[in-house]
C-alpha cells in the first residue's frame, strides 16, 4: 500500500540522520531499521516488561449508524473491547458513532492494541495525555490497513477529560469528521475526595457540527474556502446525536464539555442568562469554581461545568446556546458566510446565535450536592520558574490561501528548526501571536526563542517580511491581515498554564465579544488565540524526549500544514 502517509514515512526515515534520531531518544528499533535501510517504520509491538493494569483492544473501522430519520449514515468510528482491567474502563455512548468513553485512573499502566480496519492509514493520538513520544500518535507512526500499533503508557495526568482521535498526516480532519473521536476521562484521588456529581449525574457533552446530504450521508469535501476557514456543518450534534435533549433531576450535575468539531468555536451560555459555573478546563479542575456570563470553547478544548438545576420545577426547560460573537473569521469571509450563503454555513454562521441542546427537568428532588468552594491545588508558574524569561519560544501564526504556517513554515517531517529544540526537563515560556502583516518570510525563525529578546525578535520579523520573499505571491502583508482569524493552538506533551493575554487595539472591538468567556485558569493544552491576540504560556517539558507536535486544532488548518514539531532532547 502506497498511500500519502506511507510515502511520508519513507521520506521521514530517508531524510532522518541517525544523530538526530539518537538525540530524539527514538526507540532503538527505529535506528536499527534505518541502519538496515528499511524504508518503513514498523508498528510498535507490546513490550514484555510492561505490566498493564488495563488492556484495551481499540479498532478504527467503518460502519453505519442511524443519526437522522431514514437511511443510516456511513461513518468511521472507534470500537473498543476491554481485555483486562476494571469494568468501568469503557462506557458506550448509546447510538453514537463516537468511541466509548475510556475511563482511566492516574497511575494506571495502560496497554492499547490499536488496529487499523480502515481503508487508509491512521494512528491514534491521546490529546491531553502526557505520554512518551512514540506512544503519542505522531503521524510518522501511522499504520496501514490491517496493521496493529501497541500503545503502552502510564497515566501521569491528573484528573481531567481528554480526547482520543486520529492524527495521520493531512487526513486527520476527514477522519475526525467521519466520526473517529472519543472522550478519555482520568480520575484521581484529589478529585474523588470532592465527591462531585458522578454516574448519571456526570454527563459527557461532545459538541460537533456536520453537514448531511439528502441521503443522510456526511458531506466532507473541503473547497479552498473551507480549508482556509475550516469546515463547518449546518447542524449541531451532541454526543453524535441531533436535537439533543437531556432529562434531569432538579439537582446539581457535572457537564463535561469537549469541542470535537473540526473548526467551529462555541460561546456557551444558558438561555435564561444564568451564569456558567466553570470547575475545570482541559487539564482538570480549577483551584476553585469561577463564574462566567458565557464561556468560549474552541476545537480541542474542554470545559467542566457545574450545572445546578435545584429549585427548578418538573417540566422546566433550559437551553444551552451558542451566543453571538465576532472576529473569529476574517471580515470578508464572515460576510460571505452570513450573506452569500456559503454552503451549510448560512444555517449556523460562526458567531451566530443558535441552540446546542435542551435540558428538561423530569424529576424533583431536594437532595443535591453542594458546590465545593475549593477544588484542587495548582502550583502557579511564574516567570521565575522558566529557563527563558526574556526570550520566549515563539509560535507565530500566519497563513494564506496556499499554505498555513507556524513560525513561517508549513509542516514537514523531520524539519525541526533550532528554535524548536527544547532541552528536556526544563520549563519554558512560550508566546503565541499572529505574524500577519509583519511579514513571514518562511525561513528560519529557528533560534529566536532561545537566542533573542523580545525587541530583537520584532526587528527580525520586520526584516524577514521585507527580505526573504514569501513562498506564495498571494500572501503579502495585506492578504495576511485579511486572513487574520481565530486559531485554537494545541501543544502535545505536558499541559501548560496561560500567564497573559493581550490584544491589539484595532481588534479590541471583536475581542470584547468573547473576552469575558475566556477561561485562563488551570492547566491547558489548547488555547484559543483570537485575531490580534498575543498569548503567553508557561509549559514544562519533563520526562520524555522526542518529537511532540504543536499545531492549530482547526483541523483543516492542521491538515494544510499549520503544524510543527518540537524536538525535546
Ligand atoms: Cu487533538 Cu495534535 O491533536
Ligand atoms: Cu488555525
Amino acid at each position: 500500500m502506497q498511500g500519502p502517509v506511507d510515502r511520508s514515512r519513507r521520506r521521514f526515515i530517508l531524510r532522518t540522520g541517525v544523530g538526530l534520531l539518537a538525540a530524539a531518544g527514538m526507540p532503538a528499533w527505529v535506528r536499527a531499521m534505518e541502519m538496515q535501510g528499511m524504508a518503513k517504520l514498523a508498528p510498535n509491538r507490546a513490550s514484555p516488561g510492561f505490566r498493564p493494569d488495563v488492556e484495551l483492544e481499540l479498532a478504527a473501522r467503518q460502519g453505519a449508524v442511524s443519526i437522522l430519520p431514514g437511511e443510516a449514515t456511513r461513518v468511521q468510528h472507534y470500537a473498543a473491547r476491554l481485555a483486562s482491567g476494571p469494568k468501568e474502563t469503557l462506557a458506550d455512548l448509546p447510538g453514537s458513532y463516537l468511541g466509548p468513553i475510556i475511563r482511566l485512573q492516574k497511575g494506571q499502566k495502560v496497554r492499547i492494541r490499536f488496529r487499523n480496519e480502515l481503508m487508509e492509514p491512521t494512528i491514534t493520538h491521546w490529546h491531553g495525555l502526557h505520554v512518551p513520544a512514540q506512544m503519542d500518535g505522531h503521524p510518522m507512526y501511522a499504520i496501514d490497513p490491517g496493521e496493529t500499533f501497541v500503545h503502552e503508557f502510564e497515566v501521569l495526568n491528573r484528573a481531567g477529560l481528554n480526547i482520543y482521535h486520529p492524527h495521520p498526516h493531512e487526513i486527520t480532519a476527514k477522519q475526525v469528521y467521519y466520526g473517529l473521536a472519543g472522550g478519555l476521562i482520568v480520575n484521581d484521588e484529589e478529585e474523588a475526595r470532592l465527591e462531585l456529581p458522578s454516574g448519571e449525574y456526570e454527563i459527557p457533552i461532545v459538541l460537533q457540527d456536520r453537514r448531511f446530504n439528502a441521503q443522510n450521508q456526511l458531506i466532507y469535501g473541503p473547497h479552498m474556502h473551507d480549508r482556509m476557514m475550516g469546515f463547518y456543518g449546518d447542524r449541531i450534534l451532541v454526543n453524535g446525536r441531533p436535537n439533543a435533549e437531556f432529562e434531569v433531576a432538579s439537582r446539581a450535575y457535572r457537564l463535561r464539555f469537549l469541542n470535537g468539531s473540526n473548526a467551529r468555536i462555541y460561546k456557551l451560555g444558558w438561555s435564561d442568562g444564568t451564569p456558567l459555573t466553570v470547575i475545570g478546563v482541559d487539564g482538570g479542575l480549577l483551584e476553585s469554581p469561577e463564574t462566567f456570563p458565557y464561556a468560549m470553547l474552541a476545537p480541542g478544548e474542554r470545559l467542566d461545568i457545574w450545572a445546578d438545576f435545584s429549585g427548578r420545577p418538573k417540566g422546566a426547560e433550559l437551553t444551552l446556546r451558542s451566543l453571538p460573537f465576532s472576529g473569529a473569521l476574517p471580515g470578508m469571509a464572515g460576510h460571505m458566510m452570513g450573506g452569500m450563503g456559503m454552503m451549510g454555513a448560512m444555517a449556523l454562521p460562526v458567531g451566530g446565535d443558535y441552540p446546542l441542546f435542551t435540558i428538561r427537568v423530569t424529576r424533583e428532588t431536594s437532595d443535591s450536592p453542594k458546590l465545593p468552594s475549593r477544588l484542587s491545588k495548582i502550583g502557579r508558574y511564574t516567570l521565575g520558574d522558566v529557563a527563558n524569561p526574556d526570550k520566549p519560544v515563539p509560535i507565530a501564526i500566519s497563513g494564506g490561501p496556499m499554505a498555513m504556517r507556524l513560525n513561517g513554515r508549513s509542516y514537514a517531517f523531520n524539519d525541526v528548526q533550532p528554535g524548536e529544540r527544547i532541552p528536556v526537563d526544563t520549563v519554558q515560556l512560550l508566546e503565541i501571536f499572529h505574524a500577519h502583516g509583519g511579514g513571514h518570510g518562511g525561513h528560519s525563525m529557528g533560534g529566536m526563542g532561545h537566542g533573542m529578546g523580545h525587541g530583537m525578535r520584532g526587528r527580525m520579523m520586520g526584516m524577514m517580511g521585507g527580505g526573504h520573499g514569501s513562498e506564495s505571491p498571494q500572501e503579502g502583508p495585506g492578504m495576511g491581515m485579511m486572513f487574520s482569524m481565530a486559531h485554537p493552538i494545541h501543544l502535545h506533551g505536558q499541559q501548560f498554564q496561560i500567564i497573559s493575554r493581550t490584544v491589539a487595539a484595532d481588534r479590541a472591538g471583536d475581542y470584547a465579544t468573547v473576552k469575558d468567556g475566556l477561561v485562563t485558569g488551570g492547566w491547558k493544552d489548547t488555547v484559543l488565540v483570537m485575531p490580534g491576540e498575543r498569548v503567553r504560556i508557561i509549559k514544562p517539558f519533563r520526562n520524555f524526549k522526542g518529537v511532540f507536535m504543536y499545531h492549530c486544532h482547526n483541523l483543516e488548518h492542521e491538515d494544510m500544514g499549520m503544524m510543527r514539531d518540537f524536538l525535546i532532547e
